[in-house]
């Protein structure tokens, strides 16, 4: 079937099958690999991006039933060519070391920010709490998070 997905503000029209993954037409058919994959099944929150405004393990939502929605991935947040005050967050903190995971924290706490912007650090943990980094201890992305808040804020 055709799907029509707006990914980051560009619509794409993509031919998928019934029980293919909005991970994989993300990746292997619009071809944004910042969307990445570990467990497939919904354990690591890795392939996490915003649809329709909210966090979603990308593993677990079929592609057909994305249809006609609004997806953000990790640059869908850079802004004429720009990192983020969020993103840059992550990287001064020291938030990033593989990378793996980085995409679905960030979008994660764009989410969480964007929504409450006076946010403490226990609502951030609990926000963080389905992602799995293997690198940072998370320490340093709690960190990275609660400094970007500030920009948040209206
Ligand atoms: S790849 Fe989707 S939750 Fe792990
Ligand atoms: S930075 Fe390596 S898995 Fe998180």
């Amino acid at each position: 079937m055709k799907i029509t997905l707006t990914v980051n503000g560009k619509k794409y029209e993509v031919d998928v099958k019934p029980n293919e993954t909005l991970l994989d037409v993300l990746r292997d058919k619009i071809g944004i690999k910042s969307v990445k994959a570990g467990c497939w099944r919904g354990e690591c929150g890795i392939c996490t991006v915003l649809l329709d405004g909210k966090p979603v393990k990308s593993c677990l939502v079929l592609a057909a039933e994305a249809d006609g929605s609004e997806i953000v991935t990790v640059e869908g947040l850079m802004k004429d060519g720009r990192l983020a005050p969020l993103q840059k967050a992550f990287i001064e903190h020291g938030a990033i070391q593989c990378g793996f995971c980085t995409s679905a924290f960030v979008l994660t706490a764009h989410w969480l920010l964007s929504r409450n912007p006076n946010v403490t650090r226990e609502e951030v943990i609990e926000a963080i709490n389905g992602l799995i980094c293997r690198c940072t201890g998370y320490e340093q992305i709690i960190e990275a998070i609660l400094a970007a808040a500030k920009y948040y804020k209206k």
